[in-house]
């Protein structure tokens, strides 16, 4: 079977995208964040996941308002890093995981998530930017993809609770998967940040704090907050918060926190890491 190794949420910022491939990680003002981010990186090379289901959302990068699937998984064998405009950022292709995506799809489907299976697209920095939190500049990244992708930019967004579902049966399809892979679960998004109109610039530092704290421990009361309170709380943007909630529902209720990092400002956003692993002694049992 496919097991889950453990579950990494972690805001994508272009900006941190662009001091790595700039070379800039050093620089005083990026140090203390990508400092931050060692605790993970170690982590990740130590557990070396064969597989990492990255749940993000494209920024009507590959998907145009034309066409927004509410959940969308990528089954191909690679897929393209997006030119956003600056250029495609100087990344290595990610290779996915067709066998296991298409198990995945299959099992999801039959379990009533309407999926968009998706044989050709292309990632933007939603999905590198995780990649090069952690695991850096390698020549190729060290570990095959499945891109979920998640609308959050078009109303109405899937709810918190549907998330945290989704990342059950995620669960649940893994364990059916015929070969022993090892598999990692990457929320992205978030934390608090607001990019256009009035409260442009917006952080919620004592919001984000509350999130980040109930949604190790209490993820289905995360899951219940309307987009409406998360939007007023977190910012327009901050809103992505929910794809964690994929990733959450993927770990047993009782999880271990290796590790939580939190550092404001990384651009105009709230920079927040947690890796998590299923508890080794849960107080309640596991799935
Ligand atoms: C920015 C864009 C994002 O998609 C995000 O999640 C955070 C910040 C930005 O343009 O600064
Ligand atoms: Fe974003």
């Amino acid at each position: 079977m496919a097991k889950v190794v453990g579950g990494v949420g972690t805001s994508h910022v272009p900006a941190i995208g662009a001091a790595v491939d700039g070379g800039r990680t050093g620089d005083p003002y990026w140090k203390p964040v990508f400092d931050g981010m060692q605790a993970a990186r170690d982590w990740i090379a130590e557990v070396k996941p064969d597989v990492c289901i990255i749940v993000y959302n494209d920024h009507a990068s590959c998907f145009s308002l034309n066409l927004t699937p509410t959940f969308a998984l990528g089954v191909a064998e690679s897929f393209q890093p997006h030119d956003e405009g600056y250029g495609p950022r100087p990344v290595p292709v990610v290779r996915g995981a067709p066998d296991l995506a298409w198990h995945l799809a299959e099992q999801l489907i039959l379990s009533e998530f309407d999926i968009t299976i998706v044989s050709e697209m292309t990632v933007d920095h939603g999905l590198t930017v995780p990649l090069s939190v952690l695991f850096g500049q390698p020549a190729e990244w060290p570990c095959r993809v499945i891109p979920l992708c998640v609308n959050v930019i078009q109303y109405p967004p899937p709810t918190g609770n549907r998330c945290l579902n989704l990342g059950k049966a995620i669960r649940s399809a893994l364990e059916s998967f015929p070969e022993e892979l090892k598999v990692a679960v990457l929320g992205t998004g978030g934390l608090s940040h607001q990019l256009q109109g009035e409260r442009a610039g917006l952080i919620n530092v004592e919001f984000d704090n509350a999130w980040l704290d109930a949604f190790v421990d209490r993820p289905a009361t995360v899951a219940s907050m309307s987009h409406l309170e998360v939007l007023r709380e977190a910012g327009s943007e901050g809103l992505e918060c929910v794809m964690w909630l994929v990733m959450r529902g993927a770990l047993n209720e009782d999880v271990d926190v290796h590790h939580r990092f939190y550092h404001v400002p990384a651009s105009n956003t709230a920079y927040g890491l947690l890796v998590l692993e299923d508890a080794k002694n849960p107080a309640s049992p596991g799935r």
